[in-house]
């Protein structure tokens, strides 16, 4: 078995606009070790989505080859129900378009377990319960349906769902984005323990270098289309090579002017420090910090 969960070769998906075409992914190419944190950052536009949603499989590829766990495109459309569904899953940005707002949080991911795993009601439960401590979350939330939530626990919701396929790779496209500046920190705090404690394979998506140099070994950046520069967390900011992630990596040194900067320093990454960390990821994130305080509370 190859120790690369994901390789893209020289991949290439083109939009017509108008009269124009829009190059989203230019001839990329990238590899991917299994149970590495991979950070993908770019400016918006900079086509992070359709990458990953030409690896996920939701985008169809113009040319190139996407290579999950030894499986190009084509060998994984083969795959039926849940033989398919474990070899990727992807995490989107906004938890409401990945939960029926319909069924409670036990029954989601209840409904998850069952196309695999023939569970009695009290192993369904039992594992619902696995599921929520593994994001921090009590079986108290099982009952509850998605609007009874506020968005930082939707999208642990979300990802409780994605964990519950056990996916291979997952690829998560902006999970904290459209989050509440204090409660991004608590999302980036659980996926740095998710990925110590499962050794989950996952490429981070943000346009957040903060956040994704955070939880991130390796940071791949992209550029109107193209992957512009790939290396260590510690390369891509300390010693950047390309002019784009040096302009990127500018914008940095305002956040450490904020002061106690958590995002940067993992000695203060602590729960009790999360609040703290959220102006700092706010900051970066475009947002205020004020209701960053309010949210906070209720949050945790
Ligand atoms: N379905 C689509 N139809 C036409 N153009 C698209 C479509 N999806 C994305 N694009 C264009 O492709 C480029 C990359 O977009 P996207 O992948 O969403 O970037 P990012 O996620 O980095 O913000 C943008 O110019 C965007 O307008
Ligand atoms: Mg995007």
């Amino acid at each position: 078995m190859s120790d690369n969960i994901l390789e893209v070769r020289d991949a290439c998906v083109t939009f017509e606009k108008r009269n124009s075409v829009v190059h989203a992914v230019d001839h990329i190419s990238l590899t991917m070790r299994r149970g590495a944190m991979l950070g993908l950052v770019g400016e918006s536009g900079s086509g992070k989505s359709t990458l990953a949603r030409a690896i996920v499989g939701l985008q169809p590829l113009d040319s190139g080859e996407v290579v999950i766990d030894g499986m190009d495109q084509h060998a994984r459309a083969r795959l039926k129900g849940h033989a398919r569904a474990e070899v990727v899953q992807m995490v989107f940005q906004d938890p409401y378009s990945s939960l029926n707002p319909r069924m409670s949080v036990g029954e989601a991911i209840g409904e998850v377990l069952d196309t695999y795993e023939h569970l009695s009601h009290d192993e369904r439960r039992e594992s619902v319960a696995e599921l929520l401590r593994l994001v921090h979350l009590g079986p108290e939330v099982a009952p509850k349906m998605p609007n009874q939530l506020s968005g930082g626990m939707r999208q642990r919701i979300a990802v409780a769902k994605c964990l519950a396929v056990r996916p291979k790779l997952i690829v998560a496209d902006e999970i904290t984005s459209a989050l509440d500046v204090s409660v991004q920190a608590v999302v980036l705090n659980l996926i740095k323990s998710l990925h110590r404690e499962l050794g989950l394979s996952m490429l981070f998506i943000s346009h957040n270098l903060a956040a994704v140099r955070y939880i991130c070994d390796d940071i791949a950046v992209m550029h109107h289309g193209r992957i512009v520069e790939i290396g260590s967390a510690e390369q891509i900011v300390t010693a950047p090579k390309d002019p784009y992630t040096r302009s990127l990596v500018g914008a940095i040194p305002s956040l450490e002017d904020a002061g106690r900067d958590v995002l940067l320093d993992p000695a203060l990454a602590g729960g009790a420090a999360a609040a703290g960390a959220a102006s700092v990821a706010g900051a970066a994130a475009g947002n205020t910090g004020d209701r960053a305080t309010a949210v906070a509370a209720g949050e945790r």
